[in-house]
């Protein structure tokens, strides 16, 4: 880790990190609305908040500390590899695992707080500690997305009201930038907290090539749907295509119509043009782009748009330049989930990177066209089940954050990977094409 981080101060951010995870919560309008299935496969909300403290107690309280288990019983049901979806059905109250959730903070709180931090790492088999908590607050902050995606999902009813979504217009058209043939450093190192599939760093070369400046926006997508997109054989690859006959896909998942209405996180409203198409899966976006006669950037090419800092020649941490996590201030980008709802591309100038992409951090996620695999040298770190189940040939990686992603999150060398066919309202795309 870049600094040592005092107990105390990591003791705050995991209990501010936890309040804003039962403030979620206090969507829903009743117990059912977090215990029911809230997308066709999907555990129910509920599920994820227990989840979060049983790899709390796991990572901190077991293999930092050497301690044992807080509820052996929960270690099982909430933890995905060991009990399918089918079974995580029936679930505790959430007052009885917001207990435990509790008793979880406080022996965490107890072990930060007498120094059992400074002799982790001497105990044999021992993770170390600062980084078991770096590690845990990361997948809180992921599963708040997942929370955030499930609410998205849910009728009205089952969640309080909320803001309308952000609508406006975007400052000028699309445009094209051009990104010359580079040899960029990819990934991130330990000098901060990264996941295993962010390492090693290598270097890797890149032919010229084009990138749309925006994410695709609604307005463009309906375009691909009036032109019969959804008909056409032509702009979709095998998989595809029997995918979007087999679910019986016509339009992104949240619109509604024609004449086309968004399903926003709060309530129904006229399709925003100028906003970014969301609920699109891979196969979608892939055929989306084919229809431009495009395809979608490597996340390499993505990578280097998003962090070549070309008077510095380096890759930056983050699209706009440094870290400003630590003084708890807020980037200038759609994230860390201050409007409920995307804008219109664009609208973010500050979070601009340096060869000009607009929303590299924060709006959507993007789909790229990488499939999710280990970098040459490759090593699984602290656990496989993070990144190397899922080097499966059907993840594809996205990359840049939503509007609900959390600063951290953001980083340039950052992974997310999803199935091709996941469809959510946290992941949209943009579209690039060869320099030749
Ligand atoms: C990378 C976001 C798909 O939510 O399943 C959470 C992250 N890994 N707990 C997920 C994750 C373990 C993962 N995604
Ligand atoms: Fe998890």
């Amino acid at each position: 880790m870049k600094t040592q981080t005092p107990p105390s101060q990591q003791l705050t951010r995991l209990t501010l990190l936890r309040a804003q995870t039962l403030q979620l919560l206090d969507l829903a309008t009743s117990e059912d609305s977090v215990q029911r299935e809230p997308m066709p496969g999907f555990r129910p909300i509920l599920w994820h908040l227990a989840h979060i403290g049983v790899f709390q107690n796991y990572w901190i309280i077991q293999r930092a500390a050497g301690m044992p288990s807080l509820n052996p019983t929960y270690d099982v049901h909430f933890d995905p590899m060991k009990t399918p979806r089918e079974e995580a059905r029936r679930l505790p109250a959430r007052a009885e695992m917001e207990a435990y959730l509790q008793a979880t903070l406080s022996r965490v709180q107890e072990l930060l707080e007498s120094g059992v931090a400074d002799q982790s790492a001497r105990r044999e088999g021992a993770i170390d500690m600062q980084y078991a908590v770096e590690l845990v607050l990361e997948h809180e902050r992921q599963h708040q997305e997942t929370i955030a995606f499930l609410f998205a999902a849910l009728p009205y009813e089952s969640k309080r009201a909320g803001p309308p979504p952000l609508s406006g217009t975007r400052r000028a058209p699309s445009q094209e930038i051009h990104i010359p043939a580079l040899r960029v450093p990819i990934g991130g190192t330990r000098t901060r907290f990264v996941y295993d599939n962010e390492l090693p760093q290598h270097e890797h070369e890149l032919s010229a090539f084009f990138l749309d400046r925006d994410l695709t926006t609604n307005a463009e997508y309906a375009e691909f749907i009036e032109a019969g997109g959804y008909r056409e054989r032509r702009f979709w690859n095998d998989e595809g295509w029997a995918w979007k006959e087999s679910a019986a896909v016509d339009k992104p998942l949240y619109w509604v119509g024609p004449p086309w209405k968004e399903h926003g996180f709060f309530q129904e409203v006229t399709l925003r043009d100028d906003a970014p198409v969301s609920g699109i899966s891979w196969y979608e976006a892939d055929a989306y782009a084919r229809f431009r006669s495009k395809r979608l950037p490597t996340e390499f090419e993505w990578e280097a748009a998003a962090a070549w800092d070309p008077n510095a020649r380096l890759m930056r941490p983050f699209p706009w330049g440094e870290d400003h996590e630590d003084d708890g201030a807020v980037p200038d980008a759609n994230a860390n989930n201050v409007l409920w709802s995307t804008a219109p591309v664009g609208t973010y100038q500050g979070g601009t990177s340096a060869l000009g992409l607009h929303d590299a951090a924060g709006n959507l996620w993007e789909w790229t066209a990488s499939p999710f695999a280990g970098y040459p040298g490759f090593a699984a770190y602290p656990y496989p089940e993070y990144s190397e189940a899922w080097f499966d040939g059907d993840h594809r990686v996205s990359r840049g954050g939503s509007w609900f992603s959390a600063t951290g999150l953001l980083r340039t060398t950052f992974r997310n990977f999803y199935r091709r066919n996941f469809r959510a309202a946290l992941i949209g795309m943009r579209c690039a094409r060869d320099a030749r």
